[in-house]
This record gives structure tokens, C-alpha cells and sequence, in this order.
């Protein structure tokens, strides 16, 4: 079954709590938190030490996505403020094999995203040694853009390699994921998707956290 991880980069700030409690009742997999630099992405959003504080609010794994430069060198911060996932842009790193043994070191999962532009051959030697492939589905940078329709021949495709290759590793998608569409794109192949806009949009953050849920 496919799991959700809601994206709290729509939520309200100030009321972080209360959003996580909401996405918690509304049986969320996991908690999706955008970490923008402003450099690698043209956004600022938070760090380590807000990671550390939500930590205390809930148990739910944080599915944590880093749109840093250079990632390397903050990987222990993000251990330390209680991170279950790390992924990590390829195209932020320079030594992208370095990066993940680092993450797997601390014993966590580690992902490697993907901009929409980028190939999925870009991470061809890395797939035996990862735990998850996040398909940017939008341009990182913020929340509430469009889907990029190419994406889903991306998807398929990573989803064919994996099988051929009897990986063991988790397809999330991230971006422009709505009530209208999640259905069709996690027919795609998906394990995991985020969604951000499409549920923190919604009156009643509970009810619609269920609705993606039972999709
Ligand atoms: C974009 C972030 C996404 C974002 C998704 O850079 O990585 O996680 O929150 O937002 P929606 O679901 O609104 O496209
Ligand atoms: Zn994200």
C-alpha cells in the first residue's frame, strides 16, 4: 500500500504543534520536512534545531529532505535532531556515494532525490546502496506548483529498473500531488507520495490527511 508523507512546508508555522497532532490523527506514515538553504533552492525554510523540537511532538519517522548545497555538512545535525529518513540531491553533492555511506553510518535510511531535469542514470551506481529515489515531480523550491507531466514516464521507469534489478529500495514522488491526481500518479509505481498544498489547503487537515490515506 502506498503511504503518505504530508509536507508541512504549507502548514501553518506558527501553530507546528497542533498541525503535526493533526497530520498524527489523520494516520500520516511519515513527516516530510523541507530543509531550503536559499542557495540550492531559491527559499529559506528551517534547520536542525525546529527538526529537534517537532521531534519531542510525535513518533512518526521524519522523512527528512534536504535542498541544501553541499549536504555533507550538516548530515550529523540532522541525525542528532532525530531524523529517521535523510535524502539528499544529487546534484548537491560531489561525492554522492560518500554522502549516503555517511547517512547509513548513523543507521538511518538514506534517499537521493532527483530534479525533474535530471536523469535516473545520474544515480545508476548508487541504487545497490540506497533505501529510497525521491522523484521531483515540481522544481523544489515551494509548495503548490503543478505536477510536471513527464514525470510520469520517470516514475515508470525507475519503477522497471528497480524490478529488473531486484532492488530493494522505496519510489516517492514529491510535488503537485492533489486529491484529483494522487490516485492516477500512484498507479504510476509508487511507495510513498508527499503532499503538501493538497492537504494543509483543506478546512479540516484530518479528514483530508484520511482522504489521501485511503486512496
Ligand atoms: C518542494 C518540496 C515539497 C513541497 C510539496 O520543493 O520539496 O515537499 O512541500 O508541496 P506541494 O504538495 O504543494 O506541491
Ligand atoms: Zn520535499
Amino acid at each position: 500500500m502506498t503511504q503518505i508523507s504530508p509536507s508541512i512546508l504549507s502548514a501553518d508555522f506558527g501553530s507546528l504543534k497542533e498541525e503535526i497532532l493533526k497530520l498524527e490523527e489523520g494516520g500520516a506514515d511519515y513527516i516530510h520536512l523541507d530543509v531550503m538553504d536559499g542557495i540550492y533552492v531559491p527559499n529559506i525554510t528551517f534547520g536542525p534545531p525546529i527538526i529537534k523540537k517537532l521531534r519531542d511532538i510525535t513518533d512518526i519517522p521524519f522523512d527528512v529532505h534536504l535542498m541544501i548545497d553541499k549536504p555533507e555538512r550538516y548530515i550529523k545535525d540532522f541525525v542528532d535532531a532525530g531524523a529517521d529518513i535523510i535524502t539528499v540531491h544529487e546534484e548537491s553533492t560531489v561525492h554522492l556515494h560518500r554522502t549516503i555511506e555517511e547517512i547509513k553510518s548513523y543507521g538511518l535510511k538514506a534517499g537521493v532525490a532527483l530534479n525533474p531535469s535530471t536523469p535516473i542514470e545520474n544515480i545508476e551506481y548508487v541504487l545497490e546502496y540506497i533505501d529510497m529515489v525521491l522523484i521531483m515531480t515540481v522544481n523544489p523550491g515551494f509548495g503548490g506548483q503543478q505536477f510536471i507531466g513527464s514525470m510520469e514516464r520517470k516514475i515508470k521507469s525507475m519503477k522497471q529498473i528497480i524490478e529488473d534489478r531486484e532492488l530493494n529500495i522505496l519510489i516517492e514522488a514529491d510535488g503537485g500531488i492533489k486529491l484529483d491526481n494522487a490516485r492516477e500518479i500512484i498507479g504510476y509505481g509508487l511507495d510513498i507520495i508527499v503532499v503538501g498544498s493538497g492537504i494543509f489547503e483543506a478546512k479540516d487537515i484530518i479528514e483530508r490527511t484520511k482522504m489521501f490515506k485511503s486512496l
